[in-house]
């Protein structure tokens, strides 16, 4: 072994305290996150997790509104889950060779949850894994180059998916991207029929709602006529519910919503019920068969862990749990119930200017102050999602493309009383600061007393 570091036993790992830890992060993974995380009060050790609830190593409760950012639909290590991951231990994990009656029946049974006649499935490891799916799959099904995608979007961070992802801030670093993109603005039929005319675009990539465009929902009939315009210019419609899948939005899927049926779908988060990685693409057999429908091609497109015994297992019962206790339906009467309570909030507060969201895909978007704009810009949501965990002991955070906005994205099977102690932390906070200024001050004498303290 070289002179480096000496390794870490798991156990040593499970027993290092909050200020090991923190150095360890700093010094081997990111030290400007860490100083981050730190600085809003995220370099706690959390040490349990049920259902809604995340418990740290002083015992201390959290109320979990982040649900992994929209991967732990279910709630946190859902028993049913983790035993249908322990019914599978014995068998091989991997053994990509055989054919898989798990892979079958998950195939089985996601052609029997999502809308339209998604046939085919191809199984993989997240989102950006499934996007990059789709879109190659767009392409060779079509035999066109072109992908369209809408600003503000967020389809991952892989190189394809962060070609068509709408956030110039993640893109230019790592240009030149894949060529044969453009994005129109979220919302604009006429500004996608345009673009569609040229005839150049395989795919048109879309969030049914933008999840971290600051929960953006579009105008009724967008997506149902941007399905239609695409059929007509002979462009696949590719519908990107990884976060918006599996009950989010008060429906199996957010598409449904207006009976879209879409040619490629993109799935991940919560396939995997929150305990396993699991990304999917869906096809129509009409776009599949001429991509991979021949023997030379079936293997064009593969991964190693996709389709895993374990986060099969998972990804079955999750489904399974889903349907049968109609998890759904349970979203859209709580979603109800906390959107009406933040908009009765946001019409007395002049900290919130707009409550979006569908389902318990919530976002509360901030005023922004005349001076200290672009500060407040960057940093406003987070500075409220460091109050509400350390005052209300509940976990939020902004959402990526638009840093002035927090999501509320709890587990579908949070409880109404957990919901209104929310409504209640959300109430308080608007009631108490007015601007910026006093929740930037709220928070730096926080964050000042953690240092001191320590
Ligand atoms: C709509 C959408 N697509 C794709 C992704 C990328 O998923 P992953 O982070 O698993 O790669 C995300 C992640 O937030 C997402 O919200």
């Amino acid at each position: 072994m070289s002179a480096g570091p000496d390794i870490v036993t798991l156990e040593e790992a499970l027993e290092s305290d909050r200020a090991r830890s923190l150095k360890r992060y700093r010094e081997y993974v990111n030290p400007d996150l860490a100083k981050l995380l730190a600085l809003v009060g995220y370099d706690r050790t959390f040490v349990r997790a049920e259902g809604a609830v995340v418990t740290d190593s002083d015992g201390v409760d959290y109320l979990d509104c982040l649900g992994g950012y929209g991967a732990v639909n279910l709630g946190h290590n859902h028993p049913e889950l983790l035993a249908a991951i322990a019914r599978v231990e014995q068998m091989p994990n991997l053994l990509q060779v055989a054919v898989s009656g798990l892979v079958g029946a998950l195939g089985q049974s996601l052609a029997a949850v999502t809308p339209g006649d998604l046939k085919k499935v191809f199984l993989c490891n997240s989102g950006a894994e499934a996007v990059e799916g789709a879109l190659k799959l767009a392409r060779i099904s079509t035999g066109r180059g072109g992908l369209l995608s809408t600003a503000g979007s967020f389809h991952g961070k892989s190189f394809g998916a962060l070609s068509v992802t709408g956030r110039p801030k993640y893109q230019k670093p790592f240009g030149p991207l894949l060529p044969g993109t453009r994005t129109v603005p979220y919302g604009d039929l006429e500004a996608l029929k345009a673009e569609l005319e040229t005839g150049a675009y395989a795919g048109f990539i879309v969030e049914p709602i933008q999840g971290e465009g600051g929960v953006i929902v579009p105008p009724r009939r967008y997506l149902k006529e941007a399905a239609r315009a695409c059929r007509k210019a002979g462009t696949l419609f590719i519908a990107d519910e990884v976060q918006t899948g599996f009950g989010r939005t008060g429906a199996m899927f957010a598409c449904e919503a207006e009976g879209v049926r879409p040619d490629i779908m993109a799935l991940a988060k919560s396939l995997g019920g929150g305990v396993m990685p699991m990304g999917a693409v869906l096809a129509t057999d009409e776009v599949w068969s001429p991509a991979y429908g021949c023997a030379e091609n079936c293997l064009l497109h593969t991964s190693t862990f996709g389709g895993n015994a374990r986060a099969c297992a998972a990804a079955l019962k999750t489904i399974e749990i889903l349907v049968r206790d109609d998890v759904p339906a349970e979203a859209a009467r709580k979603g109800e119930a906390l959107l009406s309570r933040l908009r009765d909030i946001a019409r007395d507060s002049e900290l919130v200017v707009a409550v979006r969201g569908r389902g318990l895909l919530i976002g509360v978007e901030f005023a922004q102050p005349r001076f200290a704009e672009g500060l407040s810009r960057e940093y406003m949501a987070s500075m409220v999602a460091s109050l509400l965990l350390e005052k209300d002991h509940i976990i939020t955070a902004y959402t990526l493309n638009n840093p002035t906005v927090i999501r509320l994205e709890p587990p579908l099977t949070i409880s109404d009383e957990q919901l209104e102690a929310v409504g209640d932390a959300m109430e308080r906070i608007c009631r108490r600061y007015s601007s910026f200024y006093g929740v930037a001050a709220a928070m730096m004498s926080r964050a000042l007393g953690r240092r001191l303290r320590r």
